[in-house]
Formats: structure tokens, C-alpha cells, sequence
């Protein structure tokens, strides 16, 4: 006498079971993993650039709209020279290689300049917007 057909029925509910045990700890370990990836990653150094990107296309808008006045373009240029000094810190793997230090430096000056002899009108907007253009490609050529 065999005693395995009566058991059939419990069987495929404990498959069930299993299976949705299975996913619910696959879904676990994923929201783990993930959370695990996250923190070891720093937000800091792409929020920095992203903050970059956004002042230096707000400069470019304004040459395009011909908001040139200083009031329009000198708050612009003050709060992209803060934040270059944080782009070191932002990259503490990168801040001993000489290049990414003389690129970061190459900002920071003509923004020094740019802040020195504040743009008059659109037309010397548009050669700073370009020369800290440059200044980024400069490191992203190599870093980014
Ligand atoms: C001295 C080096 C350096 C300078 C100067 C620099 N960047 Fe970056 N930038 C980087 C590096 C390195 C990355 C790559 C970051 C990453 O993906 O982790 C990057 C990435 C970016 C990104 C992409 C961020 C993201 O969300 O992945 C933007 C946007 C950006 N930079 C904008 C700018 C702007 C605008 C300037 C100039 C005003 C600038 N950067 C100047 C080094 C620099």
C-alpha cells in the first residue's frame, strides 16, 4: 500500500509556500544590497558638479536672454567660485593627480579673473561662459 498519492494536495501548497518564501527573501536581500551599495557610494562629489552645471548653464541663459547686467551674472559666477574649492575634497582619489589639480586650479583662476573685472555686457559674458567652459572640459577630457 502506497501512502503517496493522498499527500499530493499538501505538497503543492507547500511548494507554493516555498516559492513565495523564496521571493520574499530574494526581494529582501535585493532592497539589502542595494541600501549596501548606496551608502558606500558618497552623493557629494555629483551633487557638487551637478550644483556647477546648473550655475554655469543659468551664466549661459542669461547671455542668451541678454540678462548681462552684473546683478544678473555676479551672484552666478561668486557661487561657482565657492564651489570650486570643494572640488578636491569632492574627489579625494583624484586631488594628488596633477592634472586634475591644475584643472581644478585653471577654474578657480578665471573665475578669479571673471569675479575681478566683472563681464560689462553679453558679449563678455559669452567669452567668460566660454573660458569656464573650457576650464571643465579640461578635467572631464581626463577624469570624468
Ligand atoms: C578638476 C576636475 C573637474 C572640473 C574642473 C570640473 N569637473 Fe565636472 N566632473 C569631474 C569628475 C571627476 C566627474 C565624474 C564624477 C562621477 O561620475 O563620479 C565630473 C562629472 C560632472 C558632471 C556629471 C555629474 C553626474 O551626475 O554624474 C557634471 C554635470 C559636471 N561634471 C559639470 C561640471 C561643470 C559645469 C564644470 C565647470 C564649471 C565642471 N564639471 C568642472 C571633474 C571636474
Amino acid at each position: 500500500m502506497s501512502t503517496q498519492p493522498p499527500r499530493r494536495a499538501g505538497n503543492a501548497g507547500r511548494y507554493l509556500f516555498l516559492v513565495l518564501l523564496g521571493l520574499i527573501v530574494g526581494a529582501i536581500c535585493a532592497v539589502m544590497a542595494l541600501r549596501a551599495l548606496q551608502a558606500r557610494q558618497d552623493p557629494f562629489p555629483e551633487a557638487l558638479m551637478n550644483v556647477m552645471a546648473h550655475q554655469s548653464g543659468a551664466l549661459r541663459d542669461a547671455a542668451k536672454s541678454s540678462r548681462c547686467t552684473i546683478n544678473d551674472t555676479l551672484p552666478r559666477l561668486q557661487s561657482l567660485r565657492a564651489l570650486s574649492n570643494d572640488i578636491e575634497s569632492g574627489f579625494p582619489d583624484l586631488r594628488d593627480d596633477t592634472r586634475f589639480a591644475t584643472a581644478a586650479s585653471g577654474l578657480r583662476a578665471d573665475l578669479d579673473k571673471a569675479l575681478a573685472s566683472p563681464p560689462a555686457d553679453c558679449a563678455q559674458l559669452a567669452a567668460i561662459n566660454e573660458r569656464i567652459g573650457e576650464d571643465c572640459k579640461a578635467c572631464h577630457r581626463d577624469f570624468r
